[in-house]
C-alpha cells in the first residue's frame, strides 16, 4: 500500500496515510486506491490523472454532470473497460494493494471481488434462482444443491428481496418489478462474496418507493460491503454516502466526507455545482 496521501488538503478528517475518515465512523481502512488514472477513447481523453482512496464499509459517492467521466472510472474498477474497444486505461489501481490490471490477474475473479449492478436492472432471461445461483456455480462456491440454496436464499436476504420472492423462486426473474429486478441483481452480485459493489446510477430507472428501498439496502449493505455509487442526484449522494467525489470534464475536482463536500466544498466548481449553478 503506497503511503503517501492523496486524499486533498481540504479533507480535514483524514487523519492517517492509510485511512480516510467518514462523517459518522472512525477512520477507515482504504480499500481501494486509484493514482493518476487517465483513461483515452481512441484519441479522446475522458478522464485526467484522477487518484482517490476508497475506504471499505462504506459507500462513496461519484457525482458531476452528465458525460464528466463517472461511468468511465467506475468501470475502471474493475475493468469493465476493456471490454469497450478503443479505450486505453493509464495509471495504477489497487484492491488490497493488488494492482488491477496486472497481465497475470484473473479479469473473471476481479469481476466477482469487485461486483457491479447497472442504471437498467438487467436480470438473465432465467429463473430468480437461477440470477443468484449463477454466479456461485461458475466459480465454484457451493459444493453440493443444498449449499447452493443456502448461498441464494442468504444472498435473496442481504437484498432485502427474500420475503417477496421465496415462493417464487422459479419463476423468471424478468417478471418482476423495476425496483426488484434491481434487487435480484443486488442478490446476484453479493452470492459470490464481493469486496466491493459498483453501483452506476442503480436507481435511475425506478420510481421514488422503489428508489427508497434501495437507498435503505445500500445502508444496509455498506456494514458487509465497500460501495462505490454514481447518481446524479445530489439528494441521493447526501442521503446515501459518507464519501464524496465531485467530477466536472474528466477531472476528479475534490473529495471527501459527504458532510464536508456539501457543506463547506473547497473548490468553487464544486460550491457552483451543488448550489445549482450548473449540472
Ligand atoms: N464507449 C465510449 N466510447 C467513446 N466515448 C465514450 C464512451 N463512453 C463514454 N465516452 C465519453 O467519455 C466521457 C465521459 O463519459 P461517462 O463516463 O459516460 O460520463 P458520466 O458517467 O459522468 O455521464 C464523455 O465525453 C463520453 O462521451
Ligand atoms: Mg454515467
Amino acid at each position: 500500500m503506497p503511503s503517501e496521501k492523496i486524499v486533498p488538503s481540504s479533507d480535514l478528517y483524514a487523519i492517517s496515510s492509510s485511512t480516510v475518515r467518514t462523517p459518522d465512523e472512525s477512520p477507515r481502512p482504504v480499500r481501494v486506491t486509484a493514482r493518476d488514472v487517465s483513461v483515452f477513447y481512441g484519441a479522446k481523453q475522458a478522464l485526467f490523472d484522477v487518484s482517490i482512496d476508497i475506504p471499505e464499509k462504506a459507500v462513496t459517492a461519484f457525482i458531476g454532470p452528465s458525460g464528466c467521466g463517472k461511468s468511465t472510472f467506475l468501470r475502471c474498477l474493475n475493468r469493465m473497460n476493456d471490454t469497450i474497444e478503443d479505450c486505453r486505461v493509464n495509471g495504477r489501481i489497487e484492491l488490497d494493494g493488488q494492482n488491477i490490471y496486472d497481465a497475470a490477474l484473473d479479469v473473471v475473479e476481479l469481476r466477482a471481488r469487485v461486483g457491479m449492478v447497472f442504471q437498467k436492472p438487467n436480470p438473465f432471461p432465467k429463473s430468480i434462482y437461477e440470477n443468484v445461483a449463477y454466479g456461485p456455480r461458475i466459480h465454484g462456491l457451493a459444493k453440493n444443491k443444498a449449499e447452493l440454496d443456502a448461498i441464494v436464499e442468504a444472498s435473496l436476504h442481504k437484498a432485502s428481496l427474500w420475503s417477496e420472492v421465496k415462493d417464487r423462486l422459479n419463476e423468471p426473474g424478468t417478471g418482476l418489478s423495476g425496483g426488484q429486478q434491481q434487487r435480484l441483481c443486488i442478490a446476484r452480485a453479493i452470492a459470490v462474496s464481493p469486496e466491493v459493489i459498483l453501483m452506476d446510477e442503480p436507481c435511475s430507472a425506478l420510481d421514488p418507493i422503489a428508489t427508497a428501498k434501495i437507498e435503505e439496502l445500500i445502508d444496509e449493505l455498506k456494514q458487509n460491503f465497500t460501495i462505490v455509487i454514481v447518481t446524479h442526484s445530489m439528494q441521493q449522494a447526501a442521503r446515501v454516502s459518507q464519501r464524496t467525489a465531485f467530477f466536472h470534464l474528466g477531472n476528479l475536482v475534490e473529495e471527501g466526507p459527504t458532510d464536508m463536500i456539501f457543506t463547506s466544498p473547497g473548490e468553487k466548481r464544486t460550491q457552483d455545482y451543488i448550489t445549482g449553478r450548473f449540472g
